[in-house]
């Protein structure tokens, strides 16, 4: 992608899911360019990709294990800046000759790190006490460094806390920098990008945008675009960023298939069509999904026959566009880095290139076919919330969480009536209406929104209820709110009574036909976040 290309680039080479990411990520935020690359690439292709520096990331395994990644020697030949985190230390270590060791006692959690001096000040703790907390998890260490290494830091269990060799600008550290934990990591991390590679920040939200606005008129040339916008985060954002770059050779697709949250269609259409100088498409496709939904229940038949109405909506209108006599040529995505990270795609060579597999998920018609464009897939996910609010785009669509595309329809359980999508629509809108309020005055005190995802969900039973005099039989309201930091494991949130009886007597008194609340203690695993 050549958004990023322009800026000089600090690969991570990835011993372990996360850390790679994670390490990026800080990288980022000091305002330098960083992707991630698998651990298995070879010297030479490592040096394609003209790094203007590489950090190690820590890793699980033992590097003595048998199957434990290993790093080329020939990377720590290169010339360039070389910074490892724990197994990224070690597998330094072992690269240019030094060792390691299990030791008897591991080390994890906080550990008091004690810097030497037998090497003079070391440039990656310049400005920082002689005494500090660190980060560490593991068990082997590095007994013996590398020929022309000092080491510059050690701890009561661990004699090579770090080590360095200055002359080749080789740095390591058995701890994890990159951790909050670790109170001066971002302090070492901007001491190894500022003053030993001399490194600037160029990674700044200005250069995004214009680096990205460039990209795309440079893909795209004269010709026109299609995006199916479904006013989540990253649609939204990529709509925002072709807006700047191509206007109205953008059109947007809104296949509104009444199973969004109530409010939301009239919200997107507003921002795509006041704010936003693009050709913007709603298509009112309530009727046909609602027909197609008539007396289905199995939760996997609901997702396809909404998957794949979908594409027929978003083809048909791409069809009628090219009847004035321009086709259209591309198709826009919002995928994003985390997307492409997980597919397993990895960089070929060049910094333009990448390969995705999810591609072929998308079922193209016989005879159609578009190029890709995927503006956001160098992006982790608060990068384009950051790049949404400079684009102008409002917060309630920036910061909106995640959202099932078949929507509503899979917290239905059983059948998908318009009354129950009534019903559900109502009662979610207060859920949100009362977690988003919880959620900002936290943000507000202390900076966090503790509850990550909430809604409300429609189950197929009704129960015996009281209003008034009267004898009720109405449907419940599951009430979900769960914590979680992405998604693959979640815990319920330990809302106030308070809340929960605010929530629960709305809901009760404001939507006429629930009778009940009901709130979703469960953790995932064993349940998942979403019903169906
Ligand atoms: P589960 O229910 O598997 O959900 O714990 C994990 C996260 O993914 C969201 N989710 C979906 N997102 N299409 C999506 O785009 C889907 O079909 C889908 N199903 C679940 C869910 O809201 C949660 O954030």
């Amino acid at each position: 992608m050549a958004a990023a290309s322009a800026n000089p680039t600090v690969l991570v080479v990835d011993f372990g899911a996360q850390y790679g990411q994670l390490i990026a990520r800080r990288v980022r935020d000091l305002g330098v360019y960083s992707e991630i690359i698998p651990c298995d690439m070879t010297a030479a292709e490592v040096g394609a990709l003209d790094p203007a520096a590489i950090i190690l990331s820590g890793g699980p395994a033992s590097v003595y294990a048998e199957d434990a990644p290993s790093l080329d020697p020939g990377v720590l030949e290169l010339g360039v800046p070389v910074l490892g985190f724990c197994y990224g230390q070690q597998a330094m270590a072992v690269a240019l000759g030094g060792e390691v060791a299990h030791t008897d006692k591991g080390e994890y959690g906080p550990a008091p790190l004690a810097l030497t001096s037998e090497g003079g000040a070391s440039a990656l703790f310049a400005g920082m006490p002689a005494e500090q907390t660190v980060w560490m998890s593991h068990r082997d260490a590095v007994s013996r460094v590398p020929e022309g290494f000092v080491v510059t830091s050690r701890t009561d269990v661990c004699p090579v806390a770090s080590m360095e060799c200055p002359e080749r600008r080789l740095y390591a550290t058995q701890f994890h920098p990159e951790v909050r934990h670790t109170p001066f990591g971002d302090e070492m991390l901007a001491n190894f990008l500022f003053d030993v590679c001399g490194l600037e920040r160029t990674w700044t939200m200005d250069s995004i945008i214009q680096d990205s606005v460039a990209a795309i008129r440079e893909q795209v040339g004269e010709s026109r675009v299609i995006l199916g916008l479904s006013g989540g985060v990253d649609s939204s954002v990529v709509a925002a960023l072709c807006a700047r770059a191509i206007g109205r050779q953008l059109t947007c697709v809104f296949v509104n298939h009444g199973l969004l949250r109530k409010g939301e269609p009239e919200e997107v259409e507003e921002v795509f069509t006041r704010q936003f100088d693009v050709d913007f498409v709603h298509v009112h496709a309530e009727d046909r999904y609602a027909a197609l939904l008539a007396g289905v229940t199995d939760p996997e038949e609901k997702r396809h026959i909404i998957g794949s109405q979908f594409w027929k909506e978003f083809f048909a209108v791409a069809e009628e566009l090219a009847e004035d006599g321009r086709p259209v040529q591309f198709l826009a995505q919002g995928t994003i880095y985390p997307d492409i990270i997980e597919s397993g795609a990895r960089k070929t060579g060049g910094k333009a290139s990448t390969i995705k597999s999810h591609h072929n998920l998308i079922p193209f018609p016989e005879g159609v076919s578009f190029e890709l464009i995927e503006p956001l897939d160098h992006f982790f996910k608060d990068e384009v919330r950051a790049l949404g609010t400079a684009l102008g785009l409002p917060d309630y669509i920036v910061q909106r969480q995640p959202f099932p595309g078949p929507g509503l329809a899979i917290r239905i359980i059983g059948e998908v009536t318009l009354a129950k999508l009534a019903l559900l629509k109502d009662a979610d809108a207060i859920v949100r209406e009362e977690l988003d309020a919880y959620n900002q005055a936290a943000w507000e005190e202390d900076g966090e929104r503790p509850v990550w995802q909430y809604f409300a969900v429609l189950p197929d039973v009704r129960s015996v209820g009281v209003m008034g005099d009267e004898r009720t039989y109405g449907y419940p309201v599951i009430l979900r709110a769960v914590e979680s930091s992405d998604a693959m494991t979640a815990d319920w949130a330990k809302l106030p009574y308070e809340l929960l009886t605010k929530i629960s007597t709305r809901i009760t008194s404001e939507v006429e036909g629930i009778n009940r609340v009901v709130y979703d203690i469960t953790s995932k695993p064993p349940a998942t976040i979403e019903w169906e």
